[in-house]
């Protein structure tokens, strides 16, 4: 059997950033776990804001294409996103309708979705964690007919949560990471 692959997609540009921190400790873990994962960064991916008539005029921009074509590439998929105004950045919410629009020959629209398990993960410096970005993200993936792995990882108090290795230093984070890692390489062998 080929080896799993699971893409990993903090949704923070900013250097230093706290969702890119945990994407990368992520990515550590999965690969830990044995699997084969590809960390990107977004800042590769630049898209314009959604627009139907840009779409109507020019078709869905290449780079939303190559990241639909990048997501069909892997079995399983972890979005690791920053909390605004308690809810998703418009950069994660932005990329997830552009790809959404991705319709390759002999594909049903958003079959990229439907077809591979996805894991959802916040850091925030606040107490939540970014858990109402969470509940944002699960909503907007769901109802793009994703499967959405139960556990996921809000990490509160961020900017304390890691080493000078950028590695998570609390137990319970440790073991929420993991728990989610493990959870979404089963569900994403079982898609295989
Ligand atoms: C426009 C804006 C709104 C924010 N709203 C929230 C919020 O609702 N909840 C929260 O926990 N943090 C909020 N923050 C703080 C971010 O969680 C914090 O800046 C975080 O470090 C951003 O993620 P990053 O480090 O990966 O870039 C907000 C930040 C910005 C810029």
């Amino acid at each position: 059997m080929s080896a799993l692959k699971i893409l990993v997609i903090p949704g923070s540009l900013r250097s230093g950033s706290l969702n890119a921190k945990l994407a990368a400790a992520a990515a550590h873990e999965f690969a830990q776990a044995g699997a084969e994962v590809t960390r990107i960064s977004l800042s590769d991916f630049p898209l314009p804001i959604y627009d139907g008539d840009l779409q109507s005029k020019s078709g869905v921009p290449k780079h939303a294409v190559n990241l639909k074509r990048m997501m069909s590439a892997h079995h399983g998929v972890l979005i690791v996103t920053p909390e605004y105004n308690s809810s998703v950045p418009a950069l994660v919410k932005n990329t997830i309708d552009w790809v959404s629009r991705v319709q390759d020959p002999h594909e049903i629209r958003g079959q990229v979705f439907r077809e591979r398990g996805f894991a959802i993960a916040a850091a925030s410096e606040g107490r939540l964690g970014g858990t109402r970005a969470l509940a944002a993200l699960r909503l907007i993936l769901t109802a793009c007919h994703a499967s959405v792995i139960p556990n996921q990882l809000a990490l509160s108090f961020a900017s304390e949560a890691y080493d000078d290795m950028d590695r998570l230093k609390h137990p319970a984070d440790c073991e929420a990471l993991s728990a989610m890692v493990r959870q979404l390489i089963d569900f994403s062998q079982r898609m295989m």
